[in-house]
């Protein structure tokens, strides 16, 4: 009887112990998911100070008098458009072509007027936006230097096989570009959509021309602009302002 009772008594303790380590586990994880939450919102907090600082910037610099776009998740972001717009001007870009219209194209039409000069070609595979991009420069009385141009994707031949990318002939630029800003195809239409830019247009580019990539931080944009680098060899990486964006330079020969 006596024996029973002690097994009986130590099942309970030890089923007792499990529960209690594994509520100890439990709140082990707890407290490093806290941890990891806490970071993550610090982290977004930033950025958002970032953004809200940068579009304060923006509205400043240019004071856009038509309705602006929303803020969305595949727009440039404001810290993105401010780090673009600093290079256009800084650089004194004349010519500037973009492989993906919207948001940013609103953007570098203010920054070419503050200038005074150049010309933007915007590059868009979907008419529905075509048509909105150019709604917003009308808009916004840029239409003498912007230009959206609707090029449905079609299949091309690079040294990588074949992709689809912008039906656009290069060889109607007038003038070398100076500033590329590759933010389209997206990735939906097939693996690295974004690599033909540079196979395509480097020809076209004038020396010390800017290339700026957005979405680097994803793993199939920063696979292209290693491809980009290996294949280019007078590319070299100039500025990483974060937010996804990379800056290459095409070094003069
Ligand atoms: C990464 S976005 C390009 C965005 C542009 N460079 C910008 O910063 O606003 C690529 C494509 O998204 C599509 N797009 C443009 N405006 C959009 C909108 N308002 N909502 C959803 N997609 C849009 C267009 O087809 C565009 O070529």
């Amino acid at each position: 009887m006596q024996a029973d009772g002690d097994r009986a008594r130590e099942e309970r303790d030890m089923h007792l112990q499990a529960s209690l380590d594994a509520l100890i586990g439990e709140s082990r994880a707890i407290h490093s998911l806290e941890k990891t939450m806490d970071r993550r919102l610090r982290f977004l907090h930033r950025e958002l100070l970032t953004d809200i600082q940068a579009l304060d910037q923006l509205l400043s610099r240019y004071s856009p008098k038509a309705r602006l776009p929303a803020v969305a998740g595949w727009a440039l972001s404001p810290a993105g458009l401010l780090a673009l717009v600093d290079l256009i001007e800084t650089s004194g870009a004349q010519t500037i072509v973009e492989c993906g219209s919207g948001t940013s194209t609103l953007w570098i039409g203010y920054a070419l007027k503050k200038l005074g000069r150049g010309r933007l070609i915007a590059l868009e595979h979907l008419p529905e936006y075509a048509q909105k991009t150019r709604a917003l420069i009308s808009a916004h009385r840029l239409t003498d230097f912007v230009d959206v141009r609707l090029a449905p994707l079609s299949p091309l031949q690079t040294p990588r096989g074949e992709f689809s990318w912008y039906s656009f002939d290069s060889a109607e630029l007038t003038e070398p570009i100076d500033v590329l800003l590759v933010d389209g195809p997206p990735g939906t239409t097939g693996p690295h959509a974004r690599y033909p830019a540079l196979p395509l247009l480097v020809d076209r580019l004038a020396p010390g021309a800017l290339i700026v990539a957005d979405d680097v931080d994803r793993r199939d944009e920063s696979e292209i602009l290693e491809y980009w680098l290996e294949e280019v060899p007078r590319l070299r990486r100039v500025e990483s302002p974060g937010l996804g964006i990379e800056v290459l330079e095409l070094a003069v020969a």
